[in-house]
């Protein structure tokens, strides 16, 4: 297995550009079930959990292949609608191929994910919703079992759970709406750009989708859907991952193919923090000179503050001066990355589902343990400033989300590098 080695203490300074986001490609490639046709993606990012999805696409009986920033999938007429534990295990978002499968095939046999480092993931919504539509569900020996005896039908769906909307729960019903007869209505449907990606890819295919991007989401069903030709969003958590280490260094980072609106949340906060940021088309500036101060920030479904950067947002204020809070309503458990940071000399406590962070002056270099993908994102800009070496391990994680991290770090200056174990 690989770690990262970090060399800590060089400001930032330079160009970074972002790659497409991973969490909109892992959708749009399972909607691609939904016709027999060819479909294009772009902007793909080479990361694990793309080359998952490709050999689940195939699994499926898709023929699906990758290259060079592009996916492209044949489903063909003969899907087999079983998603099995062996690729599902290893990744959560095999689950949104049950929505296609279902609306594609009339059944789906989806192993269940279950929970994973960052705490309990049902899907209650997922299942809540699909039968909305009509499906008979039953969960037996670990494996969902979907079945549209007749044909889905469109129906007023509420996807509201305890912790908010549901990213995923959203993709699944809208993915099995497109194909059902009549009209569909999400309420507290997921707003996160992901999704209104997901839509867009999907009236590409000829979907009749209103609302995405809003709270009600409103889908006309159609007979049939063709393959498209579509390229992904560029990815917001790992721009605002090179966002967070440019503030962390006192550097000055122009973060470029991204997108700025997509960041308001960010921006706000770290403009509270003393952070200057110029936001341009496809691009924002990011500098500072002064010292940081300290704010508090509660992770939210989009538009919030996203949980995906909550890890990172702590190495930030690991080193703010003050008393920093951070309050997590997602995911009440995702803190594994505390006890790391302290490791690097942070001082965190954790109070119920918030993070209580006195800033010190220096995080020193540490080894250390990725226990998830933003955890290990966060490790590493904590060891862009810490004094001395910082060792990542586990770094299977971080390859699961960013695209060529140490040649972008490298080229903005950081002493980083990848070492086998
Ligand atoms: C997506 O997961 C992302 N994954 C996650 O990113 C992200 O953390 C999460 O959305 C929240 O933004 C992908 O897009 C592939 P949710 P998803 O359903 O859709 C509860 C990363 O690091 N819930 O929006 O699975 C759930 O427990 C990953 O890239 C239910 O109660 O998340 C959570 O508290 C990690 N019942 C809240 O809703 C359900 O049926 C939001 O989760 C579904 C979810």
């Amino acid at each position: 297995m690989d770690k990262i080695v970090i060399v800590g203490g060089r400001k930032l300074k330079g160009e970074v550009e972002i790659s497409g986001a991973k969490n909109s490609a892992l959708p749009i490639m399972a909607a691609t079930l939904l016709a027999e046709e060819e479909s294009i993606i772009e902007n793909v990012p080479d990361l694990r959990d793309i080359h998952t999805m490709i050999r689940l696409l195939r699994a499926l009986g898709a023929k699906a292949q990758y290259d060079n920033g592009r996916v492209v999938v044949r489903p063909g007429k003969n899907i087999k609608p079983i998603a099995p534990y062996k690729l599902v295990s290893t990744m959560r978002a095999s689950v949104c191929v049950l929505g296609p499968l279902l609306a594609r095939t009339g059944s789906a046999q989806v192993s269940l994910p279950g929970g994973c480092v960052i705490g309990p993931r049902p899907i209650d919504l997922h299942l809540k919703g699909l039968e909305g539509l009509g499906a008979e569900i039953d969960v037996q020996h670990g494996y969902v079992n979907a079945q549209a005896k007749k044909k889905l039908r469109g129906h007023d769906i509420y996807l509201g759970g305890s912790f908010g909307s549901s990213v995923l729960a959203t993709d699944n019903v809208m993915m099995a709406a497109v194909l059902s007869q009549g009209t569909t209505q999400i309420e507290s449907a997921a707003c996160e750009p992901e999704v209104v990606d997901l839509a867009r890819f999907l009236k590409k295919m000829g979907a009749k989708i209103s609302g995405e991007g809003s709270p009600r989401i409103e889908i006309e069903g159609v007979k049939k859907l063709r393959g498209a030709h579509y390229a992904i969003i560029p990815d917001r958590i790992e721009a605002a991952t090179y966002i967070f280490s440019a503030a962390m260094t006192a550097g000055d980072v122009l973060v470029k193919k991204m997108e700025p609106s997509h960041q308001n949340a960010v921006i706000d906060k770290l403009t509270l923090s003393g952070v200057r940021l110029q936001k341009s088309k496809n691009s924002i500036r990011v500098r500072r000179t002064g010292k940081l101060r300290p704010v508090d920030v509660t992770t939210l479904p989009y538009p919030g503050f996203p949980t995906d950067l909550q890890a990172q947002m702590m190495a930030l204020m690991a080193v703010t001066p003050g008393i920093s809070v951070i309050t997590e309503k997602i995911y009440p458990d995702r803190f594994m990355h505390v006890s790391e940071l302290n490791r690097m000399g942070s001082k965190i406590f954790i109070e119920g589902s918030s993070a209580i962070v006195h800033g010190v002056k220096h995080l020193s270099g540490a080894p250390v343990m990725a226990s998830d993908l933003r955890a290990s994102a966060a490790l590493v800009i904590a060891g862009l400033v810490a004094e001395g070496t910082t060792e990542v391990h586990r770094v299977y994680h971080l390859d699961r989300g960013y695209e060529k991290l140490e040649t972008k770090f490298t080229s903005l200056g950081a002493s980083i590098h990848r070492e086998r174990e």
